[in-house]
């Protein structure tokens, strides 16, 4: 059974969203080529609102048992990105959502599936989750190829915060683990 503080997946450890990773998302959020998919206004973003989002998902934590985790390389201890999973609200309805983000040197390599993938197995086994969504931009077509090697469903596109995503779902029942 995964630990919720720390886990692994074959490439990456994981370990719970704290304090000490603001010099990490402050440098992820500095990358206008991550950014381009993560802001509303498709934009970086800086240290001041990262400490904020960071105080925002610590809370999460706090409030839910679950929020996001940091990743890192097994074997050089590079920051890779995050993923987790987070409450909120979709055309009005409570939801929780499968979140993820890499330093743009590591696109391309499977990370985001391997994190995906990861986490979904706690939602699911652990944290007893009956569903999870995840929605992306229109235009994010390398989430959206995400979104599909994990196994979600496509349900709808959606306006949110103002711009278009496409929204899909993974029911508890649909969840096939890979190990
Ligand atoms: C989106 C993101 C998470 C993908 O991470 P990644 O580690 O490169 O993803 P993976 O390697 O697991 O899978 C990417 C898939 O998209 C495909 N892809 C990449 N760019 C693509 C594009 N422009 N069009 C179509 N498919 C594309 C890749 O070929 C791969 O599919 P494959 O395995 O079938 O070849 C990463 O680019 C990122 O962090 N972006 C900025 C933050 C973000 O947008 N997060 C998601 C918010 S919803």
């Amino acid at each position: 059974m995964q630990s919720i503080e720390t886990f692994q997946t074959r490439r990456l450890i994981a370990e719970r969203l704290s304090a000490k990773h603001l010099s990490d998302f402050c440098r992820m959020h500095e990358d206008p080529k991550v950014m381009a998919t993560l802001t509303t206004h498709g934009g970086i973003i800086s240290n001041e609102e990262t400490r904020q989002m960071l105080q925002n998902n610590l809370g999460h934590w706090e409030r839910y048992g679950f929020g996001l985790w940091v990743f890192r390389d097994k074997h050089k201890d590079q920051f890779v990105g995050r993923s987790g999973l987070r409450n909120t609200y979709v055309s009005g309805n409570k939801e929780v959502e499968l979140a993820y983000a890499l330093m743009s040197e590591f696109w391309g390599k499977g990370l985001a599936t391997e994190m995906g993938e990861a986490v979904l197995k706690l939602g699911f086994e652990q944290l007893g989750l009956k569903n999870v969504v995840c929605f992306t931009l229109t235009t994010n077509l390398a989430s959206q190829r995400v979104i599909e090697k994990l196994g979600f469903q496509y349900e709808r596109e959606i306006i949110h915060v103002g711009l278009p995503y496409v929204f899909y779902r993974m029911k508890a029942s649909q969840f096939t683990p890979k190990d």
